[in-house]
């Protein structure tokens, strides 16, 4: 089984679309291993996407990521970094089709709802910004 990191994003949650995100993953059969909702620090929006520093919209990223509350939790499935990415969309919620998240509710690059890690590398590195080891069941 492997696992990975959904955040719901500021946006998604100022709009009320986490028991809509919530209920996708349930319904899809995705186990959920561990769920909060925190305000990230600068420094912790800094570090969870640190892969990105020194892009032109970095500043932006960070500034977004921690301005309001996020829902963060760890999922587990088969093959589910794959799963879990296929049913957000694309990056770009104007491009992303119908039927997935971004697609269903963004219309933005940058304010697309929710962040999913996109490798197992980046799943140890996410969860470890986000949660403690006694966090995750
Ligand atoms: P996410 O999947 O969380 O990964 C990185 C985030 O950076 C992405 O979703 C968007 O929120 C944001 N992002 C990516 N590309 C751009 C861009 N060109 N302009 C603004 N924000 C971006």
């Amino acid at each position: 089984m492997e696992r990975t990191l959904l955040v719901i994003k500021p946006d998604g949650v100022r709009r009320g679309l986490v028991g809509e995100v919530i209920s996708r993953i349930e319904r899809k059969g995705i186990k959920i291993r561990a769920l909060k909702m925190l305000l990230m620090t600068r420094q912790q929006a800094e570090e969870f996407y640190s892969v990105h520093r020194g892009k032109p919209f970095f500043e932006e990223l960070v500034a977004f990521a921690s301005s309001g509350p996020v829902v963060a939790m760890v999922l587990e499935g088969d093959s589910v970094i794959s799963v879990v990415r296929t049913l957000i969309g694309p990056t770009d919620g104007r491009k992303a089709p119908p039927g997935t998240i971004r697609g269903d509710f963004s219309l933005s690059i940058l304010e697309n709802i929710v962040h999913a890690s996109d490798s197992p590398e980046a799943f140890e590195k996410e969860v470890r910004v986000l949660f403690s080891p006694h966090e995750i069941l």
